[in-house]
């Protein structure tokens, strides 16, 4: 008792007198100035007492805490205009990210002020008025989005000025007047579309296809296809003219990137014309009388539906076949069906078809997978084989899978997947992969770890569906693979998976259910954007809090979770199988984010001076809970 005494005394000496941590004392007043002074109807943190560095949300400064260099705001439902003198103060600051917000008005004068800008995201807003008449004075620029605003006025010509500048978003805002000619080697990026262009596209531009021009009333002269990925170039122009190393890379980057997009809009359009993807219901949900149709009748003999120990189902295979069925998806493997028994249970059937091994192997499998019991698994109640049919018979869950709960009805009356649930998915699902993986001496890896597979009983809890079904399935043709964003990229044959393809899967469920993005499409257009490569790009360049879901950003505190996430998710996805964490590892870390997080949540208004992320105070903390509970 001495002990705990001693240590709550050092506790709370700690909390009260830690010395206070260097805190940029002008950017500080700046960002309070403009908290003052503008409208958000969501509440941030910004409290005066706590440190900046540490705990303001959306605040990032850099190493030695001298200096502000990031403020990212995005759907905090901020309105009205920037105060000026506010912003324009944090003279280091490099990224500025206010997108999806309300903020309206010009773009403040004062920003010139800002030199170290490098990031600019102001897309979705109401800001009107002209665009910066003078953009050298931004030498750093790399990104420039300012779409889906109400700027008017012409382009300006100084954006050629932006040696730097690789992204110019400027989409759906009412500009006018001619395009200039910007000639930027570094530049990658460029959408126009919708606004109130008029002229020519300059050459320089030709580059970008026509999708970033629509919307315009540009002459029909330039409406030009755009050029071909594999069309030969203007060799004569290209030989004359000297291009810089980043500008070659460029060039070869973007014909990387268009070849690929080309194939994998064929690859898509092939897909499309498959059917739906399983596990998500259908859009035109096929009510079916009954299974009866469906199915063939011509039974063999010997062929009975199994059952698995544990099972309280009765019913057998003509009552199966009478159930009134519906559609849930078609998939590549097969038709999944709600079947609902006359008895009034429900129960999910599986009709596999190009199963690709004989009675015996598949018995085997089935009685692998179905011999497997987990709290994270989805059991597999039955099976029937004959020369005909293959089914499978699952539980029914009636909230669909989590797919359906990341994608589904984005926009429209959606319940938002909040933070905790998402973060039960990850956990229940990693142990639930990992149980396979020690079973039947870790022979059994799951092959086909996907969201639309991964469910949420009744009870709340995570369900991993589809355990090993891969391994029976006829080699898919590569490009034609439904699981093509969550494929590791040394599995060419999708029966040979392996526990570090599985990790890699998951890695990428980690990503999916972090930005809310699809696994092959990523960018939210039409474009085929592979996630992993996304998610790539976007922390290369040091904008990690861009990928989150906006959904996500409406929680306070859990910045420190999902970056945590981030990195767990990036860890499972990288190339090298050999160098991906193992499962059992995987669960670790992936419940040791919560606990990292509960243990920090300051319990009294005091520890928030305390910060969450620098080591002293932190192991104080420790020290003073740990013992505490003792
Ligand atoms: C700021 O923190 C202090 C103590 O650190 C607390 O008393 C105060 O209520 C907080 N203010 C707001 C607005 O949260
Ligand atoms: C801009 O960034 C550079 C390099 O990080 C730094 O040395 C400089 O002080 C910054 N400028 C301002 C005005 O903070
Ligand atoms: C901005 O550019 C200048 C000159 O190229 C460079 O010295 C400085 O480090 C850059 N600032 C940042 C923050 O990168
Ligand atoms: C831009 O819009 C403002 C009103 O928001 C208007 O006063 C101004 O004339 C417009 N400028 C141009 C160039 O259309
Ligand atoms: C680029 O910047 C220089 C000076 O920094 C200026 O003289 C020139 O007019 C600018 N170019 C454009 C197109 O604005
Ligand atoms: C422009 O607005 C349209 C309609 O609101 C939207 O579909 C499109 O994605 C927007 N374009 C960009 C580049 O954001
Ligand atoms: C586009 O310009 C035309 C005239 O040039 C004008 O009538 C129209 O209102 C403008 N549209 C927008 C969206 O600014
Ligand atoms: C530009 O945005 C429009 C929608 O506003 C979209 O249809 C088009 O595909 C985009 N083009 C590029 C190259 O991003
Ligand atoms: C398109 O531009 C021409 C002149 O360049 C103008 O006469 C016409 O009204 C414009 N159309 C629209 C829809 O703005
Ligand atoms: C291609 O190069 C020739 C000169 O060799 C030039 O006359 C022509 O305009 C160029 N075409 C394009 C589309 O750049």
């Amino acid at each position: 008792m001495n002990l705990l005494f001693v240590f709550s005394a050092i506790f709370l000496l700690g909390t009260v007198f830690l010395p206070t941590i260097a805190d940029p004392v002008e950017d500080k007043k700046a960002l309070l100035d403009f908290l003052h002074n503008i409208h958000h109807s969501r509440s941030l943190n910004w409290n005066e007492s706590s440190s900046v560095c540490n705990t303001w949300t959306g605040v990032t400064c850099n190493e030695d805490h001298s200096r502000v260099t990031a403020l990212r705001l995005p759907a905090m439902a901020i309105h009205g205009r920037i105060p000026p003198d506010t912003i324009s103060r944090l003279s280091a600051i490099q990224t500025l990210s206010l997108r999806s917000n309300s903020i309206s008005g010009s773009l403040p004068s004062d920003f010139s002020k800002l030199q170290n800008l490098t990031y600019l995201y102001l897309q979705f807003n109401r800001f009107s008025g002209p665009l910066p008449s003078d953009f050298s004075v931004w030498k750093n620029l790399t990104v420039i989005d300012l779409s889906n605003n109400v700027f008017n006025g012409s382009l300006p010509s100084s954006i050629s000025n932006l040696t730097h500048l690789t992204t110019l978003m400027l989409a759906n805002n009412s500009l006018s007047g001619d395009i200039p000619d910007l000639n930027i080697p570094s530049l990658q990026q460029l959408n126009l579309s919708n606004n109130n262009l008029t002229g020519s596209v300059p050459h320089s531009l030709q580059r970008f296809p026509s999708s970033a021009f629509v919307g315009n009333n540009l002459t029909s002269e330039n409406a030009l296809p755009p050029a071909l990925p594999d069309q030969p170039p203007n060799s004569s122009r290209r030989k004359t003219r000297k291009l810089s190393e980043p500008a070659l890379l460029g060039i070869i980057l973007g014909g990387c990137v268009l070849g690929f997009v080309v194939i994998a809009l064929l690859i898509v359009f092939c897909y499309s014309n498959k059917g739906s993807k399983d596990g998500i219901p259908a859009k035109s949900q096929k009510k079916e009388k009954s299974l009866k149709k469906g199915v063939s009748e011509s039974q063999d003999k010997n062929s009975r539906l199994v059952f698995f120990e544990g099972c309280s189902l009765a019913f057998d295979l003509e009552d199966l076949l009478r159930a009134s069925a519906e559609v849930l998806g078609k998939g590549t493997f097969g038709t999944t069906y709600r079947a609902a028994l006359e008895d009034a249970t429900t129960v999910v059937v599986k009709r596999l078809k190009e199963v690709n091994v004989g009675k015996r192997e598949f018995e085997q499998q089935m009685e692998m997978v179905g011999s497997i019991r987990h709290e994270n698994v989805a059991p597999l109640r039955a099976y029937y084989y004959s020369k005909d049919e293959k089914l499978m018979v699952y539980d029914y869950y009636d909230q669909g899978s989590v797919s359906a709960m990341i994608h589904g009805r984005r926009g429209e009356g959606r319940t938002a997947l909040d933070w905790d649930t998402r973060l039960r998915i990850a956990i229940g699902t990693a142990k639930g992969i990992a149980h396979v993986h020690t079973q039947n001496g870790g022979k059994l890896a799951h092959g086909d770890v996907r969201a639309s597979n991964i469910f949420l009983n009744s009870q709340g809890n995570v369900c991993v569906s589809d355990i090993g079904l891969a391994t029976l399935m006829s080699p898919m043709p590569p490009p034609v693979m439904r699981a093509a964003g969550y494929r590791a990229p040394e599995i060419t044959d999708t029966r040979k998976s392996t526990h570090a393809s599985d990790v890699y899967s998951f890695g990428v469920l980690l990503l999916e259910l972090l930005t809310g993005k699809s696994p092959t499409n990523a960018a939210g257009s039409d474009e085929v954007v592979h996630l992993v490569r996304w998610v790539n790009s976007v922390v290369r360049e040091e904008w990690t809090a861009e990928v989150f879901d906006l959904e996500l950003l409406r929680y306070p505190n859990i910045e420190e979770e999902l970056v945590e996430m981030l990195q767990i998710g990036m860890a499972c996805v990288v190339r090298m199988p050999e160098q991906r964490p193992n499962m059992l590892d995987v669960v670790k870390m992936v419940e040791e984010i919560r606990r990292v997080g509960t243990e920090n949540q300051p319990s009294s208004e005091n520890k928030s001076d305390i910060s969450s992320s620098t080591p002293t105070p932190h192991s104080t903390t420790e020290i003073g809970s740990s013992s505490l509970a003792q």
